[in-house]
C-alpha cells in the first residue's frame, strides 16, 4: 500500500489541510507522484469555473488499470482483491486474487478488442453485481472505452436514453438476475431497449442464471465464448490524463438525466487519496461497501479506490433483508470485515427489525462505520454507533456526489471529532463555502446556506456528455466562480457541516436521485394525464418519498385503474424504484398568475403541514388548494 497518502493525526490532518488550500498544485503534485504514470504530467492544473474547464496533471499518460492492478503484482499477487459473496448465502463465494483478477481483466480486454472496441468508445454495462461487473469496468477502462454503467434496476426506455445519448458501440447484460426471492430478465429488457437504439453493435451477455435466452445471430454473444480463446495478457492503453474514463447517467432539476463525465488521472488520485483517509485502510483490512457498482459509489468505493490502493474489496450481490434481516451482519462476521460503508436507508430498514438480528454475530472485527447517499437522521446515527459499532467504532458521514467523484466532507476513520448527524470537515483539497441568497458568502458559524466549493479537486466533474453548456448552467452558473452543489447545509462554532438536504428540485429517495421533471415527464407520457406535479416529502425509511398531483382528461374515469396504469407507465419509463408512493387525483393544480406551479404548497400539503401555506390568494385558481388539501393523502 502507498503509505506515503495516509493521514495519521488530527493534528496532521489540518497541517495537509491548511497546506493543501495554500498551495494545491504543490499538494496534489506531490499525492500524484506516488502512483504509476506512464509519462509525467508538465503541469499540475488549469483551471476556470466560468467556461468551466478544468485540467489535472496536464500531459501525464497513464492507465488507471495499471494502478488498480498491474503494480500490485509483484508484492500483492496472491493477495485477495475481491471477495464476492452471493445473493443466497448457500451459494459459493468467489475469491480473486489481485493476479487473478488481473487475468481476467486482461482477457476480458481482448475480447473487447477483438469486437471491434477502439480507444474512445462508449460501451454500457447492465449487469447485475457479480464479479463480471467489476471485470468488465476495468477492461474497459484497461483499452481506453468508456464506460457507462447502467443500474439494473432502470427500465428498458431508461438504458435507451442512455445508450442512444452516449452513442455506445457495445452493451453487456446477462440472462437475469438474483435479487433476494426475486430475477430480473436483463437481457429481454436490453431486448426491449435495443429496438429503440441503433448504435449498438454487439450485446455481450453473461449466463448468470443459466437461462433459455434468445441471442440475435451476428448481434449477440456469449460473455465465455469470446474469452475462451484470448490471452489473459494485454497491454493497457496509454491514456492522456484527461481523456474521458467514464460517463454515469444521474438526475437533476431539468429534464432527462445527464451524462456525468469524468477523467483518468484526477480521479484516480482522489479515489485512491480519499478511501486511503476516509477508512483508513491498512494492509491486511478487509473492506466492504453495500452499494451497487450501478451508482458512482460503487465505482469509485468499490471497484477504483480500494484496487488502486490495493485493498481486499467485498463485493455483495444480494440485498440486506435477504433471507432475513441480519444478512448483512453475517457477511460482516463471515469475512471479518474492518472498513462497512452503507446508506441510512439501509440502516433505518433494518433498525424496524429489531436488535436481534444484530446481537447474533460477531462484528468485533469493526473500526470505521461509513454513511453514505443521504443525511443520517440522529436515531439512525445512534442505532448504527450503539448497536453496529458497539460503541467503539468511528462513523464516518461521507458527502459527496456523482458529480464530485469522490468524497467531500467527512471525518478521517477515528482521527476526527465525531458528531452525529454531521458530515464534519472537508477532506484536504476540498474548500467548502455557504452562500445567502444573493450569492454572498456567510462567514457566521452556526447559520444556514447554500453548500458551494471555491476550486476544483482532482476528480470533479469535467463536463456533461455532449452538451457542456448543461454542465456550465446547472453546476457553475448560479453562483459565479463556484461549484454549486444543489444542497443546503448549516456550518456550526466548529467549522463542522450539517447537510440539511436538496435545496433544487431533487428528490433522494433511498440514496436514489430523481428529478421531480423527470418524473412527471414520465407521469405525462401516459395519454389519460393531461398535467401532474411532483415533489418529495420526508419518510421514515427511504428518507424522502415521491407525492404525485395527478389532472386526468377524465376526471370521472375509475381511479384506480388509472392509478395501476401510471404506476406502469413510471415503472416502464424509468424503473419501478420512482413509482411514486401517493398518487392523488385533482381537479388543477396551484399556479401563479404566470403559470408555474407553486411546488412549496405542493411540498407543504404532502408533509401534512397545511397550517401555513401562504398568501394563496394571487393564485389563478385559489380554490383548488383547499381541494387539494381536503383529499390529501
Ligand atoms: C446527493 C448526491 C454520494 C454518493 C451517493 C449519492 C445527498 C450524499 C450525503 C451525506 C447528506 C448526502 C446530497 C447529494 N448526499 N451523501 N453524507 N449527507 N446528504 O450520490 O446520487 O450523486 O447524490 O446525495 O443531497 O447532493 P448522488
Amino acid at each position: 500500500m502507498n503509505n506515503s497518502l495516509q493521514i495519521r493525526t488530527f493534528e496532521e490532518y489540518q497541517e495537509k489541510y491548511k497546506r493543501s488550500i495554500e498551495h494545491p498544485e504543490l499538494f496534489w503534485g506531490e499525492i500524484a507522484e506516488t502512483f504509476k504514470w506512464q509519462r509525467k504530467w508538465d503541469k499540475v492544473l488549469e483551471w476556470n469555473f466560468s467556461e468551466p474547464k478544468v485540467e489535472w496533471f496536464i500531459g501525464g499518460k497513464l492507465n488507471i488499470t495499471e494502478n488498480a492492478l498491474d503494480r500490485h503484482l509483484a508484492t500483492r499477487g496472491n493477495k485477495t482483491a475481491l471477495i464476492w459473496e452471493p445473493n443466497d448465502p448457500k451459494d459459493d463465494t468467489v475469491r480473486l486474487t489481485y493476479r487473478e483478477l488481473y487475468e481476467k481483466v486482461c482477457q476480458f480486454s481482448n475480447a473487447l478488442k477483438k469486437q471491434g472496441v477502439v480507444k474512445g468508445d462508449r460501451v454500457c454495462i447492465y449487469l447485475p453485481m457479480v464479479p463480471e461487473l467489476m471485470i468488465a469496468v476495468l477492461a474497459c477502462a484497461r483499452i481506453g472505452a468508456v464506460h457507462s454503467v447502467i443500474f439494473a434496476g432502470f427500465s428498458a426506455v431508461s438504458i435507451a436514453d442512455r445508450v442512444n445519448d452516449a452513442e455506445a458501440k457495445v452493451i453487456i447484460t446477462s440472462d437475469g438476475l438474483n435479487r433476494g426471492a426475486k430475477q430480473v430478465p436483463l437481457k429481454r429488457i436490453v431486448d426491449e431497449a435495443l429496438e429503440l437504439c441503433t448504435s449498438i453493435e454487439h450485446v455481450i451477455v453473461y449466463n448468470c442464471l443459466n437461462w433459455p435466452t434468445e441471442m440475435k445471430e451476428g448481434r449477440d454473444l456469449w460473455w465465455n465464448d469470446i474469452i475462451a480463446d484470448e490471452s489473459t495478457e494485454c497491454q493497457a492503453e496509454m491514456m492522456d490524463a484527461e481523456d474521458m474514463l467514464f460517463i454515469l447517467y444521474t438526475s437533476g432539476s431539468t429534464g432527462k438525466p445527464k451524462g456525468v463525465v469524468h477523467t483518468c488521472g484526477g480521479y484516480m488520485v482522489y479515489t485512491a487519496y480519499s478511501f486511503q483517509n476516509v477508512f483508513q485502510y491498512e494492509e491486511n483490512d478487509i473492506y466492504w461497501c453495500t452499494a451497487d457498482i450501478g451508482w458512482v459509489t460503487g465505482h469509485s468505493y468499490i471497484v477504483y479506490g480500494p484496487l488502486i490502493t490495493g485493498a481486499t474489496t467485498v463485493m455483495f450481490e444480494g440485498i440486506p433483508t435477504y433471507p432475513d434481516a441480519g444478512r448483512f451482519w453475517q457477511i460482516i462476521d463471515k469475512y471479518g470485515v474492518n472498513q462497512f460503508l452503507t446508506a441510512p436507508t439501509a440502516i433505518r430498514s433494518l433498525m424496524a427489525f429489531g436488535e436481534e438480528h444484530v446481537m447474533s454475530y460477531d462484528l468485533h472485527s469493526l473500526k470505521v462505520l461509513g454513511s453514505v447517499g443521504e443525511p443520517i437522521n440522529e436515531e439512525a446515527w445512534n442505532w448504527y454507533y450503539v448497536h453496529v459499532g458497539k460503541e467503539r467504532c468511528a462513523i464516518v458521514d461521507t458527502f459527496w456526489q456523482t458529480e464530485t467523484g469522490g468524497v467531500m466532507l467527512s471525518g478521517l476513520g477515528n482521527l476526527s471529532p465525531m458528531k452525529p448527524t454531521f458530515a464534519g470537515y472537508p477532506l484536504p483539497g476540498i474548500h467548502p463555502c455557504l452562500l445567502d441568497q444573493e450569492g454572498k458568502e456567510i462567514e457566521e458559524s452556526d447559520t444556514e446556506g447554500y453548500l458551494c466549493f471555491k476550486a476544483p479537486w482532482p476528480s470533479i466533474l469535467r463536463t456533461t456528455y455532449g452538451d457542456h453548456e448543461r454542465c456550465r448552467l446547472t453546476y457553475f452558473a448560479y453562483y459565479d466562480g463556484y461549484y454549486f452543489t444543489g444542497d443546503g447545509a448549516r456550518r456550526d462554532a466548529d467549522g463542522m457541516y450539517r447537510l440539511i438536504g436538496r435545496v433544487d428540485d431533487v428528490i433522494n429517495v433511498s440514496g436514489h436521485r430523481f428529478g421531480t421533471a423527470e418524473i412527471e415527464n414520465a407521469i405525462n407520457t401516459n395519454s389519460k394525464v393531461i398535467e401532474s406535479a411532483v415533489v418529495g416529502y420526508p419518510h421514515p425509511i427511504k428518507g424522502q418519498s415521491i407525492y404525485a398531483y395527478i389532472i386526468l382528461d377524465d376526471a370521472t374515469s375509475d381511479s384506480q385503474l388509472a392509478r395501476a396504469e401510471i404506476i406502469e407507465t413510471v415503472a416502464s419509463e424509468i424503473g419501478k424504484i420512482a413509482i411514486p408512493e401517493k398518487i392523488q387525483f385533482v381537479s388543477g393544480l396551484p399556479k401563479t398568475r404566470s403559470g408555474k406551479i407553486m411546488r412549496r404548497i405542493l411540498r407543504k400539503i404532502a408533509e401534512g403541514d397545511v397550517s401555513n401555506l401562504g398568501d394563496t390568494s394571487t393564485l389563478l385558481d385559489p380554490l383548488v388548494v383547499e381541494e387539494i388539501v381536503k383529499n390529501a393523502l
